[in-house]
């Protein structure tokens, strides 16, 4: 199997021959090994896994302490894709030096660039990341992050809100993003920003006129059956195909048929000659 090892560069080129992306989070080691092996362009160790690991009801839960952690098991599944890895919540909001002290921490750990969520009041924290070498992924519309102002709604319905957006998205990509997340956005102003900017615009309920699109893990392998947002396919039946796998184990528990004689251990004395 010919697998693609992306750089920025490779990433813009994939915009320019118009190969459309593809990008899935992770944060474990044994789903990055599965990853590693597919034909996935980008693994992005979202904050979300401060939701599908850790529970939590939203991604304001993440810590940096979190992220480094999900990045470096990701990492050590995953020794050669392109990983992304996303500053959490409040991280770039407390200075310039805590900011590139969370994002040397997420580099050290294995990511190869970092994901920040909206642009205004912290543009020019954006700028220093970028200047300092650091690859910087933008991330506008729906903003999980800002979850308790905004909701967990559809942007850039109106059109001044889609203006915002558009005028956002050129910003970052002026500042020297290399490519930009757009969330819940109609899919005619996505397919409008994809146009104009040069960089790949990665969408995730954007419609398809995007560069690439990115889901969630558990809502690819469909781990959560009622959970189903509009845009969310599931690729796979994964919790009937896991409760099937568990209860198998269960019964064959109760019924004496796990484990069997080849399946243990044996003393020296047992060995056949
Ligand atoms: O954390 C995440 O999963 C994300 C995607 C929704 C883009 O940021």
């Amino acid at each position: 199997m010919n697998l693609t090892q992306h750089t920025v560069q490779s990433l813009q080129q994939s915009k320019t021959n118009q190969e459309k992306i593809s990008m899935l989070t992770c944060y474990d080691s044994t789903f990055a090994w599965l990853v590693e092996q597919s034909h996935i362009d980008i693994i992005l160790v979202g904050d979300s896994g401060s939701m599908t690991l850790m529970g939590y009801p939203d991604t304001t839960h993440a810590s940096i302490d979190m992220m480094v952690s999900m990045t470096g098991a990701v990492r050590r599944g995953a020794s050669k894709k392109f990983i992304v890895a996303d500053l959490p919540f409040l991280a770039h909001r407390q200075g310039i030096q805590h900011a590139i002290q969370c994002v040397d921490n997420l580099i050290k750990a294995g990511a190869n660039a970092i994901k920040i969520e909206g642009l205004d009041g912290h543009a020019h924290i954006i700028a220093d990341i970028i200047e300092s070498g650091v690859p910087v992924m933008g991330h506008l519309g729906l903003t999980p992050q800002s979850v308790h102002s905004l909701g967990y709604r559809v942007q850039g319905k109106a059109p001044e809100q889609a203006d915002r957006i558009m005028n956002q998205a050129l910003q970052l990509e002026s500042l020297g993003c290399f490519a930009l997340v757009l969330e819940c956005v109609p899919n005619r102003v996505a397919a409008q920003i994809t146009q104009e900017l040069k960089i790949p615009v990665i969408g995730i309920g954007a419609g398809a006129e995007v560069d690439g699109q990115v889901l969630v893990l558990q809502d690819v392998l469909g781990m959560n059956p009622t959970f189903k947002p509009k845009f969310v396919r599931h690729f796979l039946d994964g919790a009937q195909l896991m409760l099937g796998a568990f209860n198998q184990f269960h019964e064959q528990v109760q019924s004496q048929n796990y484990p069997t004689n080849e399946e243990s251990y044996h003393l020296e004395s047992n060995k056949a000659p």
